[in-house]
Parts: C-alpha cells; sequence; structure tokens
C-alpha cells in the first residue's frame, strides 16, 4: 500500500492528541491536556482524565485537520493507542478511533504507546537508522531499547526501572520539596538557580555487580525525602533550588551514563531520547557532552513532540501502512498493561 495521510489519536493518560502524518512527515496536530484539572490531586485522576478525552476528543482532531488544511475524508487511515496507559482513557479515543475508521471505511491500527514515543523522532529527524538505542524516559517508563525497523522487528528491552519512572521520581520528589504538579518541569525550573553539588544523592544500580541496563528511583526519592525531612527537623528552611539541582543531576548521570554503555555494548552509533523526560534541560546537555565524547550521534526530538502526542501514534500508522501492515479488526480491544 501507498502513502496515505493517516489520523493518530493518542488518549493513554491526561493528553489528549491527533496528529496527521503523511509519509513521515507531520501535516499537523493538536494536544488538549487535563493536566490542570488533576493539578489540586498531586496526580492524575483517571475518572477525570478520561471525561476529559470525551470532552476533548472530536474538538482536537478539527484542530489538528484545520492546521494541515485537509478535510475529514482526505483522511486514508487511523492509528490509535491501545496501550499501556489508564483504561478509561484509552477507551475513549479508541471508541473515537473505530467509530471514525468505520466511518471513513479506512483500516484502523493499534499502536503501542511506547513505540509512538520512538517514532516521533523521525517526524524530526527523518527514519530511524537501523539498529538504534532508545531511551524513552516518561511519567510511567524509563526504558532502555534496542530498535530496528519499528514497523517490522519487535523492539528489544535491554533494560527497565525496577520500581519508579524517572518522571515519576521527578514528581514525587517535587510534591515533597513543595514544587508545583507537574514536577519534572517545576524541577527543571528550580535546578536552574541551585548547586548540582549541594547534596550528594546516590546513583542507584550503577555498581560493577549491577544490572548494566536497569534503573531504580525510588532510593533516590528516598534520599531526597530524608534530605528535606533533616531539614524540617532543624528548622532550617529547605534550599529547594540546591536539592532539585542535585536530583536532576543525579537522574540525569544514571540515565546518561547508562544509555551511553548500552550504545557501546551493542555497537550503535545512534542513541534516541524520548518521552517526557527528554524535554528536562539537564537530560540533555549531558547526553549531548557524553555522546559527543563517545562519538555517538544523539537524537531528541523537539519539545512539543517529547510528551504524549497524537503525531507518534499517527507516525507509527505511516510506518505500518508504508509496510504493508494488516488493518487492526474493529473489535480490537484496548490492552492497558500492554508488554512491549
Ligand atoms: O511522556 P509524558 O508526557 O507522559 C507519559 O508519562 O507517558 O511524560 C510526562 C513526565 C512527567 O513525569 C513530567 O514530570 C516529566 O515527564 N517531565 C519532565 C520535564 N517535562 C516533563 N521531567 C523533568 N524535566 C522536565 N523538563
Ligand atoms: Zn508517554
Amino acid at each position: 500500500m501507498g502513502s496515505v495521510v493517516v489520523l493518530g489519536i493518542e488518549s493513554s493518560c491526561d493528553e489528549t492528541g491527533a496528529g496527521l502524518v503523511r509519509d513521515g512527515r507531520l501535516l499537523g496536530h493538536a494536544v488538549a491536556s487535563s493536566m490542570d484539572e488533576h493539578a489540586r490531586y498531586g496526580g492524575v485522576v483517571p475518572e477525570i482524565a478520561a471525561r476529559a478525552h470525551v470532552h476533548a476528543l472530536t474538538p482536537v482532531v478539527r484542530r489538528a485537520l484545520d492546521e494541515a488544511g485537509l478535510r475529514m475524508s482526505d483522511i486514508g487511515a487511523v492509528a490509535v493507542t491501545t496501550g499501556p496507559g489508564l483504561s478509561g482513557a484509552l477507551q475513549v479515543g479508541l471508541a473515537g478511533a473505530k467509530s471514525l475508521a468505520y466511518a471513513l471505511d479506512v483500516p484502523l491500527h493499534g499502536v503501542h504507546h511506547l513505540a509512538g514515543h520512538v517514532a516521533a523522532d523521525t517526524l524530526e529527524h527523518g527514519p530511524l537508522p537501523d539498529p538504534c538505542v532508545v531511551l524513552i524516559v516518561s511519567g510511567g517508563h524509563t526504558s532502555l531499547l534496542l530498535v530496528r525497523d519499528l514497523a517490522r522487528d519487535p523492539i528489544v528491552h535491554l533494560g527497565d526501572t525496577l520500581d519508579d519512572a524517572a518522571g515519576e521520581c521527578f514528581d514525587k520528589v517535587a510534591r515533597v520539596f513543595g514544587l508545583p504538579y507537574p514536577g519534572g518541569p517545576a524541577v527543571d525550573r528550580a535546578a536552574r538557580d541551585g548547586d548540582p553539588a549541594a547534596v550528594a544523592f546516590p546513583r542507584p544500580l550503577t555498581g560493577p555487580r549491577d544490572a548494566p541496563y536497569d534503573f531504580s528511583f525510588s532510593g533516590l526519592k528516598t534520599a531526597a525525602a530524608r534530605w528535606a525531612e533533616g531539614h524540617a527537623r532543624a528548622g532550617r528552611e529547605l534550599p529547594v533550588a540546591d536539592g532539585a539541582a542535585a536530583l536532576q543531576e543525579a537522574v540525569a548521570d544514571v540515565l546518561t551514563r547508562k544509555a551511553v554503555t548500552a550504545c557501546r555494548a551493542h555497537g550503535v552509533g545512534t542513541l534516541v531520547v524520548v518521552g517526557g523526560v527528554a524535554a528536562n534541560s539537564r537530560v540533555r546537555a549531558l547526553a549531548e557532552e557524553r555522546c559527543g565524547a563517545a562519538g555517538i550521534e544523539l537524537r531528541v526530538p523537539p519539545l512539543r513532540l517529547c510528551t504524549d502526542n497524537g503525531a507518534m501514534i499517527a507516525a507509527v500508522g505511516d510506518l505500518l501502512v508504508r509496510a504493508g501492515a494488516e488493518a487492526a479488526p474493529l473489535d480490537v480491544s484496548i490492552d492497558p498493561s500492554a508488554p512491549l
């Protein structure tokens, strides 16, 4: 099958995204977020997220079409996130995608959320080299992957977090530091005025006998909480900027060290860093520094494509369509805890 305009729909968490991609090119995309509605609860509330998707889905598709200067009838295939994610949230996106595919009489493709994050980079930098190492760092995942052909070959998991995801660590520690939700961007901002060497936070799972590509962030979260409690007990004001800078340094150090080791061990010349935490300024800077020193090409998609969006789902759909992949049946279901 040749190329067609692929509509991608993403609704796995608190962002409702729609994107239009043809032949590897991004034509238009729009995102609505229910983040503000979750802020006072300190985390995403599944019920609120699902209802927000119902509210936002059709307008977001409309906005993406308008941005691309296209009409509904121009859509030649629909791709949708089927998992992993919040089940109620995923169901809204899938129901919408199925209805559109059925009404337009075009194929429907189910897409794994993480494959979407990987493919996001192709919209900015072109096809991914085969093979490449991908570091996915978001609120729900921290994984090192060996990726070949996204449309044909299974993605190989080199390592994963054994407990919290890196973004979750930022979000939880931010709460302890009294920073607003979502914590990642707040820590990043606060860290600008801090000294990363002010606190010696641990570098979990970096010992010679530790699993080289697995991660652990719950100990780091506990260390940060203890450090904050120590100040509270002593009646000292918490130097939030220093804590944020030191936390960010520890996370960025572990992530980039392991990613570069994985590239070296597998003889891979390209590292792709994707997911919400790829927006972190220190993760980006340290990845650049270490990849530069190791002669590894670093690819990081622009911020708007790093966080959850529909364009990345459309990008996978476009690859599947061009590879001649079989469409999903219209009774396809969500898979909230989908393995990769
Ligand atoms: O990929 P994403 O939008 O959603 C999924 O989890 O799938 O990632 C969201 C995560 C949140 O934990 C958020 O705090 C984190 O990415 N994040 C950041 C930054 N921007 C977003 N973490 C650190 N620094 C940032 N600048
Ligand atoms: Zn995500």
